[in-house]
C-alpha cells in the first residue's frame, strides 16, 4: 500500500482532535507534521492541544509547529470557548502536553520548506483557518505547483452557515487567507457544511464508542460531553456535527463524498464577510474568469463516513491491533 503524506494545519479544537485521531489509525497515511493556528482558542492553547493529543495517541514523535496568532489583516473574533470548551479540548483535563513547541520556527515557514524538499509528494489538509496556508504562499508563491493537494474543511457554498448565515466558523475567521488559498493555482478540495453537516453522530454512535478501548475512541468519547452540549443548546441536537474528519475520510475513501469543479471567492466585507461563493458555468462577470475551480463537495455518503471513522478510532495507531 502506497502511504500519502499529509500535513494538518489544524485549530484543536474537539473534531480536529477526531480527525487527527482517525489520520494516525490509518495506515494509508503519513502525518509528517502538525502545524497550529488561531481558531476554536488562542494559538498558544491549540499548539498545546496539539501536543496533548499526540501524547494521548502515542505519537509524541510527530513534530508540531505553531503558526498564525491572528488573521491576516483583520482582528480576530477570539475563543469558541462555548464550543469547545475553556481549555479548547472539553474541559476533560487530559495530561498536559509532554513538550514545549520552538515558537522560533512558524508554521508558514515549516510548509514551504516541506513542499520545497518534497516536491509534488505532501498534502496539506488544513482543518482551521487559512492563515498559514495564505502566509505560506505569500512566503513562496511557488509552492502552489508542489504541493500533491490542499484538502480544506471549510465553506458553505448552497448550505447556510454556521457562525453566521451565510459563514462557516473557519472561513468567517480569515476570509482574506481563505480568498487567497481557494484561489491560488493548487489542487483545492474543499469540504464544507454542504457535507459536513450530514455527518451527524448521534447519541447511538457516540454510546457506541464507549466500550471500545482504544486511545482515539476514548479521545473522542471523552472530549465529546462539551461539544454535545454546544449541540444540544444551539439545535437540539445530542450528538456533534463530525466537520475535521471529512477531509481525512476524502484521503481514505474519496468514493464516499460527490464533488464538482466550481471556482469559488470569500467575501471579505460587509454583513457577508466570511461567504463562499461558488460560480456556474456561463457566469461572465470578469472577477470569475480567470479564478481557478476548486473541488467543492457536495454531497456525502454520511452512514458510511461514520461507520469508517468508528473502524478507524477502533484502531490502536501503529499497529494493527482493531478493537470494536
Ligand atoms: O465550522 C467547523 C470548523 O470550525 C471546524 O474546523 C471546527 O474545528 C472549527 O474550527
Ligand atoms: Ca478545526
Amino acid at each position: 500500500m502506497s502511504t500519502r503524506s499529509i500535513v494538518i494545519d489544524t485549530d484543536p479544537g474537539i473534531d480536529d482532535a477526531m480527525a487527527i485521531a482517525v489520520a494516525l489509525a490509518s495506515p494509508e497515511l503519513d502525518v509528517v507534521a502538525l502545524t497550529t493556528t488561531f481558531g476554536n482558542h488562542h494559538v498558544e492553547v491549540t499548539t498545546a492541544n496539539a501536543v496533548r493529543i499526540l501524547d494521548v495517541l502515542g505519537r509524541p514523535d510527530i513534530p508540531v509547529v505553531a503558526g498564525a496568532p491572528r488573521p491576516l489583516t483583520r482582528e480576530g473574533h477570539g475563543p469558541a470557548t462555548s464550543v469547545h470548551g475553556q481549555d479548547g479540548l472539553g474541559d476533560v483535563d487530559l495530561p498536559p502536553p509532554s513538550r514545549e513547541v520552538d515558537t522560533a520556527r512558524h508554521a508558514a515557514s515549516h510548509i514551504v520548506d516541506l513542499l520545497r524538499s518534497r516536491p509534488g509528494e505532501i498534502t496539506l489538509v488544513p482543518i482551521g483557518p487559512l492563515t498559514n496556508l495564505a502566509l505560506a504562499l505569500r512566503l513562496d508563491p511557488g509552492i502552489a505547483e508542489l504541493a500533491a493537494g490542499v484538502v480544506v474543511m471549510g465553506g458553505a457554498v448552497r448550505s447556510p452557515g454556521n457562525v453566521t448565515p451565510v459563514a462557516e466558523a473557519n472561513i468567517w475567521n480569515d476570509p482574506e487567507a481563505a480568498d487567497i488559498v481557494l484561489g491560488a493555482a493548487w489542487p483545492v478540495t474543499l469540504l464544507g457544511l454542504d457535507v459536513t453537516r450530514h455527518l451527524a453522530a448521534d447519541r447511538t454512535w457516540l454510546d457506541s464508542l464507549a466500550p471500545i478501548d482504544t486511545p482515539g475512541a476514548r479521545l473522542v468519547a471523552d472530549t465529546a460531553p462539551v461539544y454535545v452540549d454546544f449541540h444540544l443548546a444551539t439545535e437540539g441536537f445530542d450528538g456533534i456535527h463530525c466537520h475535521d474528519v471529512a477531509t481525512i475520510v476524502h484521503l481514505l475513501a474519496p468514493e464516499l463524498l460527490h464533488t464538482e469543479p466550481l471556482a469559488v471567492r470569500v467575501v471579505t466585507g460587509g454583513l457577508a464577510a466570511g461567504q463562499t461563493v461558488a460560480n456556474a458555468p456561463g457566469h461572465l462577470d470578469p472577477s470569475w474568469v480567470d479564478r481557478p475551480p476548486v473541488d467543492v463537495a457536495l454531497g456525502v455518503d454520511a452512514t458510511e463516513v461514520l461507520e469508517l471513522v468508528r473502524d478507524r478510532l477502533g484502531r490502536v495507531p501503529g499497529t494493527d491491533d482493531h478493537r470494536q
